[in-house]
């Protein structure tokens, strides 16, 4: 069987998610908007020596012109938005020129992504019929799959969010059945503190790099990632804080 992938249509912008980092893991639709792409815009963080994204479709570049963008990491809300809109300005300047216009995202573009400030700024550029959002496989997704544990059943709740704010997460453990934390690399200490106050080092797990080839690391146990010091910001902790009964959720019928 032969699946027919998607071109890019000349004139149309796609941000594409291309998932964890393993080259596989990216869709076939995301692979072949790459492949026929004019440009390839692919964002680098200022903090990073390289661009992830890059390094997952390297092998889907060929003669596109590809467009390094680094953006600030910093938490200054106008510089990020200053910084996107010269790029929206470049995107569309490009797109209205008649090519085709990919930037690619690790995970998904919807999910903590640098491609929501850039579609923001596009909505006011191009007409909303040449603007594309391509879905990719989530960290939350990959890092699920390589504990092999299920992130949810029947009533459960799941709630993700960044680990930026101890509080929130302090709250969050209290909501939910099973937490997700996102941007966790530089907070782990603090974090190991509240589960432990929390008895849940046992409950929680720690990824990394899942799915990025050689550097992949799994740590069933808060307290041996505790015990090592190489986490870096591609980083995702799991905390498995129980399940919820059917008894304690207001019935809705039958339940299948
Ligand atoms: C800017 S967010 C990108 C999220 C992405 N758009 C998604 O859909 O998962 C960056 C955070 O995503 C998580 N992340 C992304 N890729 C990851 C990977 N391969 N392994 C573990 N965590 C990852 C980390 O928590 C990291 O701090």
């Amino acid at each position: 069987m032969t699946i027919k992938t998607k071109n890019c249509q000349p004139g149309h912008f796609y941000a594409v998610g291309v998932g964890p980092g393993a080259p596989d893991l990216i869709t076939l639709r995301a692979a072949g908007l790459i492949e026929s792409a004019d440009t390839v815009i692919v964002p680098r963080s200022e903090l990073a020596g390289e661009s992830l994204a890059l390094l997952t479709i390297r092998d889907l570049i060929d003669e596109q012109e590809v467009i390094e963008h680094v953006y600030p990491m910093k938490r200054d809300s106008s510089r990020t938005r200053s910084c996107w809109a010269e790029v929206a300005a470049e995107v569309a300047a490009r797109v209205s020129a008649g090519l085709a216009v990919v930037q690619v995202t690790i995970g998904d573009p919807m999910v903590y992504s640098t491609s929501s400030y850039l579609l923001e700024s596009l909505v006011d550029l191009l007409p909303a019929e040449c603007i594309h959002v391509v879905p990719g496989i989530s960290a939350f997704q990959a890092t699920a799959s390589v504990l092999g544990e299920p992130l949810t059943l029947q009533e459960d709740r799941l709630n993700i969010m960044p680990a930026t704010d101890m509080d929130a997460v302090a709250r969050a453990l209290e909501c939910c059945e099973t937490l997700v934390l996102y941007k966790v690399g530089p907070r782990l200490r603090q974090l190991g503190a509240l589960l432990e106050s929390r008895n849940l080092l046992d409950r929680a797990r720690l990824a990394c790099y899942v799915e990025q080839q050689g550097r992949e690391a799994i740590f069933r146990n808060f307290r041996d990632a505790l015990a090592d010091d190489s986490h870096g910001y591609m980083s995702t902790v799991v905390v498995r804080l129980g399940r919820r009964s059917w008894e304690q959720t207001p019935s809705m019928g039958k339940v299948v």
